[in-house]
């Protein structure tokens, strides 16, 4: 069987690429990444696509004048690699419609909240300012509008007493770097299907996303 591609956007630091990497290593993501994406120059993860030996390559976002250039730019590179699989691994760009037509149910992003609470920015100062005891992060099929597709995975940390904006953002990252590759190798297990707005994880619609709590999946597909 030929091995499934998969391209990966990223902006900054890319711990979660390096989850990704670390996860294909381990033959528990069992596809190849074609290429890394940035829209910046000075993204971290560049370096990390590199030492791995990945492709890595920046579209500048500065250089095109509107959403729907960049986007158009974004889309004859990914396409070079024919990529079974999508994944925004912090890549900080509201992206077209276009682009998500065309990629329909192949793109995963990963957010930083219990989705559909706290989508944007700054979860963790949000979180933290309205007192929630539990937080956590998503990963969820990208639709067109913000941070709304279906959601696939979410792990749920606990909110301490004495958290600041960095301890939490640490505790959740730590999460997501364990259920992102665990959704990754879903998908590309063929193991997930997008239904309007449900997933189907082996053909059984979760009427709730999976949840990993405490170092445990669960799944509820009762309605
Ligand atoms: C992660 O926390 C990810 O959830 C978040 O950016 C961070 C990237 O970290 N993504 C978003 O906020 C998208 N809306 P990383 O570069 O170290 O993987």
């Amino acid at each position: 069987m030929a091995t499934k591609s998969i391209v990966i956007l990223i902006s900054g630091s890319g711990t979660n690429l390096q989850a990704i990497i670390d996860a294909v290593k381990q033959g528990r993501i069992k596809a190849k990444i074609a290429a890394v994406i940035s829209n910046r120059a000075d993204a971290k993860g560049l370096e990390r696509a590199r030492r791995a030996d990945i492709n890595a390559v920046v579209i500048e976002q500065n250089t095109y004048h509107n959403r729907v250039d960049y986007d158009t730019a974004l889309i004859s590179e990914i396409d070079k690699y024919h990529p079974d699989l999508i994944v925004l691994a912090g890549f900080m760009r509201i992206l077209s419609d276009k682009f998500v037509h065309h990629y329909q149910h192949k793109v995963l992003n990963i957010h930083p909240s219990l989705l559909p609470e706290f989508k944007g920015l700054h979860t963790h100062r949000r979180v933290l300012e309205s007192c929630q005891s539990i937080h956590g992060a998503s990963v969820h099929f990208l639709s067109n509008e913000l941070d709304s597709g279906p959601v696939v995975l979410q792990a749920e940390v606990p909110v301490m007493p004495n958290d600041t904006e960095a301890t939490l953002a640490a505790r959740v990252l730590q999460q997501e770097h364990i259920i992102y590759p665990m959704a990754i190798a879903w998908f590309i297990d063929g193991r997930l299907e997008v239904k309007g707005n449900h997933i189907l994880l082996d053909k059984l619609t979760l009427h709730r996303p999976a949840r990993w709590k405490s170092d445990r999946l669960i799944l509820s597909n009762a309605p």
